[in-house]
């Protein structure tokens, strides 16, 4: 798609997916890089602008991550932030050093409004710092248009050139102005249009995947998440029929989940396409029977499911393409983006590409972050509560019942779990939480059920607030719903008699409950 873009060359900072997020939601597409890209390739790229990231290293030392000098001449305008403000100094003449005083967390910085960067902002105005190094001496050529007590170079800026370097992090939410900065910066220095809109996006890629298919068929595997729905979705707004969704109902989703797939992509639904679901329950049972440990009941049901699916698909012959549901930030933390390479383990289910038979692979949510993919959802007229669904593992309750699985444990978990969420929602929290669920230990207790003593299971409650799911804190419900919701689930499930709610971070914790 030729479009106005915005990119990021990053050093490895902890940040930059997150600029990468705020330059779009000031309109604006924006893609990140490793600071190895080639010159060649980002001049080909035609960019608006070049945002350097920040970065663990110290410039000046021997080994530290770098970029050609060349960036700075290419007419392009440069904002370095933090680790990419020192580089931009120091690769054009200015001294970068250990700050006698390290700055961190939320400082005031004073700024001078005549930079472009700054119109609009306070003059004081508080910024999250966080370095060890600092700007010592400005590059020739550079004005100083921000400072701190501590920090003589909070900002420089060479109008001429449209080099601009922010020793502060304008793309956390801590910079209270950050926003506003770097809007200007994307509107006022690179001349943006603000181009980037999710209804666009929307109908450019129906378009092309429309051109791209043309005649073919396409499978895609569908598992009810937002990603895999609405990639589905926009398939179906562009090839109707020729899309075949296939649905595997492993008997481990949550209550009702399957026919409420179902609903939706099903005959039934709004949707032109063809619809395949496989309730295939029973041979995931069978093959958990007797499996305690989590990482063997993992590994079983992602061979079983793939297993259903292969069948699936032989069944509907050779096809065209397989539509995957991969994100940005997949794409970023493979090591095909940025810098800050995560190897993603378990978490998704892909791999599918080796045993059916087809010709290329459509990712139509492959530019989008999370945020973006629910926008979309939303501009397809996907219902609300499949676009803000929580995430949920692939191996689904399979997980979350401590010991063997049986289907009558399923039954109590998805019971447990339903009346939990009901009870949060009522409380207006749902949308609130990071991640929320019931699961089902494996211990039992004697308790009391009218005059008769019971010897029964414990239901766990849990409930984490995060940001990236790498790390998490277990989030503050308020005891009226945590009671309401006890009672309702050792009154209305059988063979609960205890609900215990989980109050451990991860780490030390996971946040599955396994
Ligand atoms: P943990 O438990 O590792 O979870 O703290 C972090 C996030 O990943 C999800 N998760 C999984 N997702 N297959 C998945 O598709 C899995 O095997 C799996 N294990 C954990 C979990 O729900 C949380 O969002």
């Amino acid at each position: 798609m030729n479009q106005e873009k915005i990119i990021v060359i990053d050093f490895g900072g902890q940040y930059n997916q997150l600029i990468a997020r705020r330059v779009r939601e000031c309109n604006v597409y924006c893609e990140i890089y490793s600071y190895k890209t080639d010159i060649e390739q980002i001049k080909a790229m035609n960019p608006k602008g070049i945002i350097l990231t920040g970065g663990p290293n110290s410039c000046y030392e021997e080994g530290a991550a770098s970029c050609s000098k060349e960036i700075f001449e290419l007419g392009v305008p440069v904002l370095g932030l933090c680790y990419g403000a020192q580089l931009m100094m120091y690769l054009l003449g200015g001294r970068v050093c250990k700050a006698p005083v390290r700055e961190y967390g939320k400082i005031e910085v004073q700024i001078d409004k005549s930079s472009k960067l700054f119109g609009d902002v306070s003059e004081k105005t508080i910024c999250w710092m966080s370095h060890n190094d600092y700007i010592e001496e400005k590059a020739p050529g550079f004005r100083i248009v921000a400072h701190t007590t501590n920090c003589p170079v909070a900002a420089a800026e060479c109008e001429e050139k449209k080099l601009y370097a922010i020793q502060y992090h304008p793309e956390v939410l801590h910079t209270q102005e950050g926003s506003k900065m770097l809007c200007n910066f994307i509107y006022e220095v690179c001349g943006c249009t603000g181009s980037w809109r999710m209804d666009t996006f929307v109908e450019n890629s129906i378009q092309a995947i429309r051109k791209k298919v043309g005649t073919g068929k396409v499978l895609c595997a569908l598992s009810g998440g937002v990603d895999s729905s609405v990639a589905a979705v926009m398939l179906a707004k562009a090839v109707g029929e020729q899309l075949t969704c296939v649905f595997v109902d492993h008997g481990l989703l949550r209550k009702n989940e399957g026919d409420e797939v179902e609903a939706v992509f099903g005959p039934n639904g709004p949707y032109n396409l063809k619809f395949i679901r496989v309730n295939a329950q029973q041979r995931f049972y069978d093959k958990l029977k007797h499996v305690e440990e989590p990482e063997q009941k993992r590994k079983i049901i992602g061979e079983e499911f793939i297993r259903v699916f292969e069948e699936e698909a032989k069944k509907i012959g050779a096809v065209d393409f397989l539509v995957q549901g991969t994100i940005y930030p997949d794409v970023v933390e493979s090591g095909l983006g940025g810098e800050s390479a995560v190897i993603k383990s378990h978490h998704n289910v892909g791999g599918l590409p080796d045993y059916v038979d087809f010709k290329e692979i459509i990712e139509p949510l492959r530019n989008l972050f999370k945020d973006e993919v629910r926008k979309a959802g939303l501009e397809l007229g996907i219902p609300e509560n499949l676009v803000y669904r929580q995430p949920f593992p692939g191996p689904g309750l399979g997980i979350r019942i401590i010991g063997e699985v049986t289907p009558e444990k399923v039954k109590m978990v998805q019971d447990a779990d339903a009346i939990y969420r009901e009870e949060i929602a009522a409380a207006g929290l749902d949308r609130g939480i990071g991640q929320y669920f019931a699961a089902l230990t494996n211990m039992r207790s004697v308790g009391v059920m009218g005059d008769e003593r019971t010897y029964d299971y414990a239901v766990a409650l849990r409930a984490v607030n995060t940001v990236d799911f790498m790390t998490a804190e277990a989030a503050e419900i308020p005891w009226e719903v945590l009671s309401k919701a006890a009672n309702r689930i050792v009154n209305e499930v059988e063979h609960v008699n205890r609900v215990l709610y989980d109050c451990t971070g991860k780490p030390p914790a996971t946040i599955e409950f396994e």
